[in-house]
């Protein structure tokens, strides 16, 4: 399978967005992944609603909007509306899950489950069928920037054997910490989507930074 890759905006200067957006969007980026925090189901407050709506004026590229926050169903009509491409909620955070994944995808967009590195694979089974994107966070949510907790690369493997039992050909995306020296085997595990913060946009050229993790992620044969 292929991978995409979603640089995250949570390490770019909030300031000059557009950009920042424009450089991994030269190094060959396939999507914008937004990180929406609240400050109550993680500890950290970043971007809404406006800022996602202004960002889809932006930019051409699909935005991944990866919601950290309590009680999405509140907010998944919203962040549709402003131009999401994929939502993805919290199993932790979103007890109505049937819901709310059903909601997303009658809005248009694809309809993403994020698990924190505690919970099992497992918490997906119910709602399999209604996922498109199954998110495997790869560090603690909340911040940029924090090491990669080695176990998920065998996660995203039990992950994609999961899924492929169940019948689902989702998209199992990573998040947390994925740089150059981990892309390949998480690609290799299952993984079809790649998200990077620091690895991209803490580095003095993020459009070299996009190229050198697709590199990885898809070495030469
Ligand atoms: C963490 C966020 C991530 C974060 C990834 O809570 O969900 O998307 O921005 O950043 P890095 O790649 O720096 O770990
Ligand atoms: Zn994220």
């Amino acid at each position: 399978m292929s991978v995409r890759l979603a640089p995250s905006i949570l390490s770019a200067d909030f300031a000059r967005l557009g950009d920042e957006i424009a450089r991994i969007e030269a190094g060959g980026a396939d999507l914008v992944h937004v990180d929406v925090m609240d400050g109550h189901f993680v500890p950290n407050i970043t971007i809404g609603v406006p800022v996602v709506a202004s960002l889809r004026k932006a930019t051409r590229l699909p935005l991944d909007v990866h919601l950290m926050i309590s009680e999405p169903d509140r907010y998944v009509d919203l962040f549709a509306e402003a131009g999401a491409a994929i939502i993805s909620v919290h199993v932790e955070a979103a007890p109505h899950l049937h819901r709310v994944l059903s909601r997303i995808r009658q809005l248009g967009a694809k309809a993403g489950v994020a698990i924190n590195p505690s919970t099992p694979v497992e918490a997906i089974r119910e709602v399999v069928d209604l996922i498109d994107v199954l998110l495997v966070m790869s560090v603690n949510p909340g911040l940029g920037g924090q090491a990669f907790i080695g176990r998920s690369v065998d996660k995203v493997a039990r992950a994609r054997a999961f899924l492929t039992t169940a019948g689902s050909t989702a998209d199992i995306e990573v998040d947390g910490g994925v740089d150059t020296k981990n892309a390949a085997a998480l690609v290799a595990a299952g993984a079809t989507i790649l998200v990077a913060g620091a690895s991209v946009f803490g580095t003095p050229d993020a459009a070299e930074a996009t190229r050198a993790l697709r590199r990885a992620a898809v070495p030469a044969r």
